[in-house]
Formats: structure tokens, sequence, C-alpha cells
């Protein structure tokens, strides 16, 4: 490479998003514009030699991968390192891929740093040099919660630093071939900006360092985020364009389950999840969801219905429950948790207008066992089947599962994946399938009992005829 020593200075200035404004201090409202809110800090490096090309700035992209221009044949490799935690490697799409950035982002206490530790200690193939840069918690804090953690087969690098200049600094002396932590990008800083670790500001300057050092040196990067109250990764979704994997931690605090769910991947899927449960000594990965989102009945209750529903490419058995109870007041309460209450108020107006059943004076409560958050439409039949279940107060056939779209005239509609559905239900005991009439033969029917219905109003029928 022909030197490329670029000395930069750099100059800080107040920019309005809105209408582009440089200012020359910070002010509440934009002095062109009169937008509020909208002056944002930003560092201009200030670059005092001319930027020259390196001789093997172009590659070639061919059948054979990629390689460099001047060297014939032999293809640059891009690998992928594989952590010991299947689950993630599993949301990942294989492991880790040199270079990239991932953010992971997720609620406080839910275990990211955790996970994260977890993820060094239980070691990645053919990695020594990990490291974990604890912005928020000291070094003998971090030592205390390995101590915690049974899995511990790796060394790790730790240090506790909350300045970037200082985190680049230390990891460019650093062996490439290394996974490198940064927990988290709220609370590690600049001294370039005046700002407050944590605003938009900060956390875009810190994220374009990491996203850089992370290409230059071929190091992958895992940056944790904490979620604003909106849902988001600090900021209108800044950090999320600029890094290549976001991932998100999510669950019910009251309850053990996390799934780690993948909301950008620029390496693979995008609708896979990872399943943990969080136990005295760390997460454990739970390679059989289905079992355990699904509680054990003995007896029949009514009100229940299991929903054999897809994440990603895998099947996860849930169970519905519903209460239909009674009421004097004049707006009847539509509650749910674990699935969208506009689509619960939506599939009771069509139960009541397609089969004639009168909820005006009846609370419908719905809930997701397990803290688990259902958003695949395919959970519509599952939801009315329990509704209906709660209402007649008849429990379902033991041993059912329930699967499809349900339209507003009533219609039972296909889900995708209807084979790995039912396969999953009938491995775990399950002989009994209600979907769609539209749902494909298969081969092996005999041994479990699909019965494809039409609109709600059959099933309505189905469920008002069983006796118990
Ligand atoms: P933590 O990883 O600190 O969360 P985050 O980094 O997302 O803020 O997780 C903290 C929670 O996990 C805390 O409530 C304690 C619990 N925990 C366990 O239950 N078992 C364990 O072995 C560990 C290390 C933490
Ligand atoms: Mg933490």
């Amino acid at each position: 490479m022909v030197g490329r020593e670029v000395v930069s200075k750099a100059v800080t200035r107040y920019v309005c998003q809105d209408c582009g404004a440089v200012l020359s201090k910070w002010m509440g409202q934009c002095e062109a514009c009169g937008a509020w809110n909208s002056v944002v800090e930003e560092v201009v490096q200030k670059r005092s030699s001319k930027i020259s090309v390196p001789d093997n700035f172009f590659k070639i992209i061919d059948d054979f991968g990629i390689r460099d221009e001047a060297s014939e044949g032999e293809a640059l490799q891009t690998n992928r390192k594989i952590t010991g935690i299947n689950e993630l490697n599993r949301v990942l799409g294989g492991g880790f891929v040199d270079g990239s950035v991932v953010l992971v982002g997720g609620p406080p206490g839910i275990g990211k740093s955790t996970l994260l530790l977890q993820v060094l200690l239980s070691g990645i193939s053919g990695i020594e040099n990990n490291i974990y840069f604890s912005a928020e918690e000291s070094v003998m804090q971090v030592g205390l919660r390995a101590s915690r953690l049974r899995q511990v087969e790796k060394k790790v690098m730790i240090a506790n630093s909350n300045n970037i200049e200082q985190i680049v600094n230390s990891l460019s002396r650093i062996n490439r071939s290394s996974i490198v932590i940064i927990d988290s990008i709220q609370t590690i800083s600049t001294d370039l900006i005046h700002s407050a670790p944590g605003t938009i500001s900060q956390v875009r300057y810190c994220t374009q360092e990491l996203v850089n050092l992370a290409k230059k040196n071929n190091i992958t990067i895992v940056i944790v985020g904490h979620i604003t109250k909106d849902g988001s990764i600090a900021g209108p979704m800044t950090l999320e364009h600029m890094v290549d994997c976001v991932l998100y931690f999510e669950g019910d605090k009251s309850y053990d389950y996390r799934i780690l769910r993948v909301s950008k991947n620029r390496y693979g899927p995008t609708d896979e999840i990872g399943v943990f449960s969080m136990t005295g000594a760390g997460l454990e990965e739970v390679s059989n969801p289905s079992a355990a989102f699904l509680s054990e009945h003995e007896s029949l209750v009514s009100g229940v219905a299991v929903f054999a529903g897809i994440e990603g490419t895998r099947p996860i058995l849930s169970e519905i429950q519903a209460l239909v109870s009674n009421t004097n007041v004049a707006m009847p309460r539509r509650s749910s948790i674990g699935f969208d209450s506009n689509r619960l108020t939506m599939l009771v107006a069509v139960l009541s207008n397609r089969c004639r059943l009168n909820f005006s004076s009846k609370d419908v409560y719905l809930n997701v066992a397990g803290g688990l958050k259902i958003s695949e439409p395919a959970v519509d039949f599952a939801v009315v089947s329990s509704i209906m279940s709660a209402y007649f107060n008849k429990p379902l056939p033991l041993r059912s599962v329930f699967f499809g779209e349900v339209s507003l005239s009533g219609d039972i509609r296909q889900a995708h994946l209807s084979y790995s559905r039912i396969k999953e239900a009938c491995k775990l005991g399950f002989d009994s399938v209600y979907c769609s009439y539209k749902t494909e033969d298969f081969t092996e029917e005999g041994t479990v009992n699909i019965s494809r219905v039409k609109s709600v109003r059959d099933m309505a029928k189905i469920i008002a005829a069983i006796d118990n």
C-alpha cells in the first residue's frame, strides 16, 4: 500500500438535522428553519494530507469468489467464527462473520452481558484473544459474574474503559482474529464531542469508529445497546443502519425464557430465533422449545388451544389460553398478553358477526403461556378456537393443535410450512390437527387425524357439538 498517512484534526460543529444549516453553537431552535430540537453536535475530521489509493484497491468477484486484482486465481476467504453456543450460531446464520459488527439490543437486566460473557468463556473455534470491554461494570464485578457461570473453558481478556479512543488504540495492537465485546455503546464516549455519553451524536460517532476498526482489521465487534422507551436502540434507528447484524434479546423478566431474535442480518437469515432459559448459573440453551412452552394438562380445561407455529424455519408449539367472562360495563374488555390486542378485537368481531356469538356483555382475555410473543397470523385459528372453547365452556379435544389465518369473512386460510408444523406436533405426541381446508395432503397422514376446517362457523359447530 502506498503510504496513507492521514493526520486528522477534528472540529465540532452544530448541524440542524432538518434543514442542514451549520450553526456556531448549540441551540434549542434552529435559527435558519425554526425547527425545535433538531440541532445535533457533529465532529468533522479535517484531513491534512491527500488520500492516496493503495495498489490492491480494486478486488474482483467472479465464480471463484473474491480475489485481488493482481493475484490470479486465489480467492480471499471470509470465515465464520463458530461459537460454543448453538442457539447463537443458528441466529447468526452459522457464527460471527469476520470483520462484521453485531449489535445486541435489549431491555436492561434481560441478560445481554451474561450472554456475551458466556459466548467468550465457552470458547470460539480457533480464537484465543477474545476481549471484553466493560464500561458499565468494574472488572471485579464482571469477574463475580464469570464465577457464577458454569461453562468456563477459555480465558478472556477484560478491560474497563469508557473512552472510545482508548478502546480503539488498545485494539489496534491486538492479533487480528478476535472477537471484541463492547458493553455498552451508551456508556462509552469520545472527548471530541461535548455532549454526555448516550446522546445520539456520541453513540453515532463511537459506533462509526468501531465499524471502521472492524472493517480495517477484520475483527468482529459485538456492541451491546440498551433499548429506549419506544423500543429502538439509542435513537431513531441510527445504529441499526450502521452495523451488519442486529439481534434483540427479549423475554418477560418474570419468566425464565429469553429469546434472541434477529432483526437485520447482512450475512444470514432474519427470521430465526434462539431460545434460552436464565438459570442460577447463567443462560442455558433450550433445544426443544416446543416442550418448554407447553404446560402440562392432564385433565381437559376449556379455553386452551395449542398453536403449531413457525419461528424462522423452526416449528414451535405454544399454548393459547382464553377466558370469557360476563360483565356489566358498556365497553367490555378485550385484553391480551403476548398477542396483538387490536387483532384480538378484530377476531372477536369476526366471531360475533360470522358465528352469531354474543360478546357484547363478555370480557375476553387472552394469554400466550410462557411469556412468548406471537405475531404470526397463523395463530388466529388457535386464538378463535380457544375463545370459542371458553365461550361454550367446552374443552377442546386433548392432544390437538391448531393453525391457520382467519380472514374477515371468517374463512380459515392456509398457513405456510404446514407439513413442518404437523410433524412437530406428532413428534410431541399430538395426534389431532385442525387447519385450513386448503391444507395439502400428506403421505403419512394415517398416523395423525387432520381436520380441514372451512370457516370459523364450521369450527363453532364442531366445538358446540363436543360433549364433555
Ligand atoms: P445482565 O446480563 O446483567 O443483563 P443486561 O446486561 O441485559 O442488563 O443480567 C442480569 C440478570 O440476570 C439479573 O437479573 C440476574 C440474572 N442472572 C441470573 O439469573 N443468573 C446468572 O447466572 C447471572 C449471571 C445473572
Ligand atoms: Mg449489562
